[in-house]
């Protein structure tokens, strides 16, 4: 130990550490500054964590306290503060570059270190100072344009007020800033490892290390008596059905007698810090027999193979569709295309770990077991510990979220922190590591699929032949619904006559998939869009006049037989012709050496709300003796902007400045169930519910004659009110695959221009345009973030991002999208009101990943010639494409 004297945002402060201590460390845990964030295990590839070292940017986790003697630090919080931010997180906020709000400190610090040296840095000075720092919820679009104009600010050439939306005149199609957009920018926003708990024990988990295994024996003895250690416990001590189950009960919460996947939890150990911990886990001594293992759906379908799960086919389950009838398509097909599609397991990659405290409330009856985390299905994940823990009572309190994308329908940590805290009785906190976070959260399912697509002589496409498989990976999660999800939006954009369609869902000792932003449809209007762009070509036809063509119509019906009432798809794709005419005579100039430009354009066509059917939300509002609206909903925010939605469209409704609507959204002991906020549901389905709330509450004012609080109670009448939206949808028949799976959905196009180089196979994104129709638009700031987000992350999918179990590790080896990577976009947004969503509007978030891998291939194609059908297109495969398409010499 030493004495280190370092002066922290002005304050001199006199630390006693180990001078081996990391700053960040000592920030976050001695001086209990948060601001700075953790992401990639204090291995400097996140910069989450940048501080200000005497003026210069550091990530404050590569910086050893011994070293800074002396030192000048500022931390976020020595920026600004809500109530006055610094004009660099002002510009953050009215650019909109604030969405989850993890990376934001770390982004907002580097920024401030080059605007310091730099008062007018150009675009690539911008990247190259935040090439460091990862987000992976803008797409770095709006970061690029905060740090231009918090630069603007910082010269006084504009001031915020000139940039400041004006609310006074309505509050819908107006970019007011998401309200805690100030918190998550000035580092006071608590994200789950943020929370400190008195007494609180970490937690450290003993991990699987084999893809498949039986547990012989666990001796917990040797990390008993380790100091610190307060205890281990193993699957014995869990009272409940040590199961987590969605849809089937495959998934032990700590393994048994099998392990199924590598990194499988199997005894938890609390001592009082997490470095004891950590040496306690590691002393834990289990014996494993390590089994046969199937890595791939091949494998685990061919004769003889191990079962992942003992008496159980490695075949989980199948679905079908039939639309019409095959014989009749093919009879009728001019052209047809027939070839096999895959696309890759991908992990979601939100920034935050996937830490939680737990607690147990209470005592005697009145024991309530407390999780904090960041669940989007707060309520639902209740119902699941229950069972698992053997506990009635838990409540769920959502921390701020760094980010989900459809990691958090499912339980993480929460499970193995509540089992803690109830055996331990004590209050535990359990920060996982990047690694663990990985380990122990869903991916996206990787695809393989078989496809035929016909067109006739008119270029009318005749009928669609799909047979796809999907790695369940070594537990189910929402399989199921994923593959059900994939056959309700089968037929993407297009009226397409006759379709036959089988699904199957094969388990592996592999990473298990789950929801994963658009949660299946991504993978299959991949082949479908890359399918339709190869017959258009096949016939000769332009491909955008080829998807006018065969565009669904108001009165025709989709794969699964549901005649949809309206269609905004073909104004999609007109209002793409003048960008997609423009970028081709651009890029005819390209077509020859080694540098070769091509343009490429796909759609898409996204359901709105849940998998199954007579998917529901409640919410509730109250009106406050001021005259304010309290709005309850368990409607999660990890970064999309429900809380503005949610906001602004209870202002809108009752006629208030948004400063008079409260927000109570994030505890299951204070909210109805609004369901979860996944399948682009929460616009339409929360914000729907809240408005006919708001009806409610309204018709009960007129009841009452008045419509102020007083005038509520003086007519004894209640002040709150609950509104509760179902959709009216059916089951799809587990045969045919007919039914109706949405009241609603979101159309778009996008088209990429890209080049490729033809001697390395790289391909460069020069830019994306993407024109989208969600309805009604209540925040055009929030809708492009969403957009810019979904098509970075759709870039990822299309070129670079591959998760393999066991070797991907961390941001590095994920190949995690940098600002380097970000492109140019353009976003065109068509407004077409539709019939059931709350003033018009329905969801966007997941929609933006279903064109962008397709239309990327298909620019490949266009600039080269070459196809890859195969998902990422590395620049390897870039090269073997080329190579199969060189004539031999
Ligand atoms: S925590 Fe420092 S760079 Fe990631
Ligand atoms: S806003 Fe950057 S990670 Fe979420």
């Amino acid at each position: 130990m030493k004495t280190f004297h370092v002066r922290v945002n002005g304050i001199l402060r006199q630390i006693v550490a180990d001078p081996s201590r990391v700053l960040l460390d000592v920030l976050r845990e001695d001086l209990r500054l948060t601001g700075a964030k953790q992401s990639c295990d204090r291995k400097g590839q996140c910069g989450a964590c940048t501080v200000l070292v005497n003026g210069e940017a550091v990530k404050s986790c590569l910086k050893k306290i011994g070293d800074l003697n002396g030192a000048e630090v500022t931390t976020i919080e020595g920026l600004g503060s809500p109530e006055n931010p610094h004009l660099i997180q002002e510009a953050f906020v009215l650019a909109g570059a604030v969405q989850c709000g993890y990376c934001t400190p770390g982004m907002i610090m580097a920024a401030k270190a080059l605007l310091d040296r730099n008062p007018d840095p150009s675009e690539e000075e911008i990247k190259k100072a935040l090439s460091r720092n990862l987000c992976r919820c803008t797409g770095y679009r709006k970061i690029i344009a905060a740090v231009h104009l918090a630069a603007r600010f910082l010269r006084r050439e504009i001031h915020p007020r000139d940039v400041r939306p004006d609310l006074s005149r309505g509050l819908i199609g107006v970019s007011m800033p998401r309200p805690t957009a100030y918190l998550r920018a000035c580092g006071t926003a608590q994200f789950t490892a943020d929370i400190h708990v008195d007494g609180a024990f970490e937690l450290a988990v003993v991990r699987n290390p084999h893809h498949h295994a039986s547990i012989e024996s666990i001796d917990i003895g040797p990390a008993l008596n380790m100091a610190g250690v307060e205890g281990v416990m193993t699957a014995k001590d869990i009272k409940g059905t040590n199961r987590i189950k969605y849809l089937v009960d495959d998934q032990p919460l700590l393994c048994e007698q099998m392990a199924h996947v590598l990194g499988a939890p199997v005894a938890i150990v609390a001592a009082r810090t997490r470095k004891e911990a950590l040496a306690a886990a590691a002393a834990v001594s289990v014996a494993y027999k390590p089994l046969p293992a199937v890595r791939t759906p091949e494998e685990a379908l061919a004769g003889g193979a191990p079962e992942v799960h003992e008496g159980q086919p490695n075949l989980c389950s199948s679905l079908s569709q039939v639309k019409g009838d095959m014989e009749t398509a093919w009879k009728q097909s001019a052209a047809v295309v027939e070839t096999d599609f895959s696309t890759q397991m991908i992990h979601q990659a939100p920034l935050e770990p996937e830490a939680c405290v737990a607690f147990v409330d209470g005592e005697g009856e009145d024991t309530e077991l407390v999780v904090i985390g960041r669940g989007i299905n707060i309520h639902h994940h209740v119902m699941v510990l229950q069972e698992s823990l053997g506990i009635e009572n838990i409540r769920y309190e959502e921390a701020f979220s760094g980010g989900q994308f459809g990691i958090k329908l499912d339980i993480t940590s929460e499970a193995l922190a509540g089992a803690a805290a109830l055996h331990f009785r004590k209050p535990v906190r359990y920060v996982p590591s990047l690694t663990e976070s990985m380990w122990m959260t869903t991916k996206r399912h990787p695809m393989s699929c078989r496809m035929k697509l016909g067109a006739d002589q008119e270029g009318r496409i005749t009928g669609l032949e799909v047979d796809f498989t999907l790695e369940n990976g070594a537990y189910t999660s929402w399989g199921t619904a994923i593959v059900l999800r994939m056959l309700q939006m089968l037929s993407g954009c297009y009226h397409i006559p006759h379709v036959k369609a089988m699904g199957r869902l094969v388990y592996t000792n592999n990473a298990w998939g789950g929801a994963a932003r658009g949660a299946g449809p991504p993978q299959m209007n991949f082949a479908l869009e890359s399918a339709v762009d190869l017959l258009s070509r096949k016939i000769g036809q332009d491909p955008v006049e080829f998807r006018l063509r065969n565009s669904l119509a108001p009165g025709q019906s989709i794969s699964t037989g549901q005649v949809v009432e309206e269609w905004p798809f073909p104004g999609c794709l007109e209002a793409a012709l003048p960008h997609f005419q423009k970028a081709r005579s651009e890029a005819a100039a390209h077509r020859e050496g080694r540098i070769r430009r091509g343009v490429g354009l796909a759609g898409g066509s996204f359901g709105i709300g849940k998998a199954g059917p007579g998917d529901k939300s409640s919410v509730a509002v109250e009106l406050d003796p001021d005259g304010g609206l309290t709005v309850y909903g368990s409607v999660a925010d990890p970064g999309e902007g429900n809380d503005a939605m949610l906001t602004q469209l209870a202002a809108h409704a009752m006629g208030l400045p948004p400063e008079k609507i409260r927000l109570v959204t994030r505890d299951t002991g204070r909210t109805p169930d609004s369901s979860s906020a996944s399948g682009s549901r929460s616009t339409y389905m929360s914000g729907g519910a809240l408005l006919l709330a708001i009806e409610n509450l309204k018709k009960a004012m007129e009841e009452a004659g008045g419509s102020t609080f007083e005038d509520l109670v003086k007519a004894d009448m209640p002040t709150r009110y609950l509104g509760t939206k179902v959709q009216q949808t059916t089951p799809l028949d587990p045969v045919s695959g007919q039914g109706v799976p949405y009241e609603s959905r979101v159309h778009g196009v996008q088209m990429a221009e890209v080049e490729v180089d033809t001697e390395t196979g790289r391909v460069e994104i020069l830019k994306i345009t993407a024109v989208v129709d969600p309805g009604t638009v209540i925040n055009p700031r929030i809708v492009e973030g969403q957009i810019e987000g979904g098509l970075d992350m759709g870039a990822g999918m299309a070129l670079r991002e591959e998760y393999i179990h066991g070797e991907t590790r961390d941001w590095v080896t994920f190949r995690f999208p940098t600002i380097r990577n970000s492109f140019e976009t353009e976003i065109v947004l068509l407004q077409t009101p539709r019939k059931k969503g709350p003033l018009g509007a329905v969801g966007v978030g997941e929609f933006v990943l279903l064109p962008t891998a397709a239309a990327i291939m298909n620019a490949i194609e266009d600039a080269t010639g070459a196809r890859i059908r195969h998902l990422p297109a590395t620049p390897e495969k870039v090269l073997a494409a080329l190579r199969e398409m060189k004539p031999e010499p």
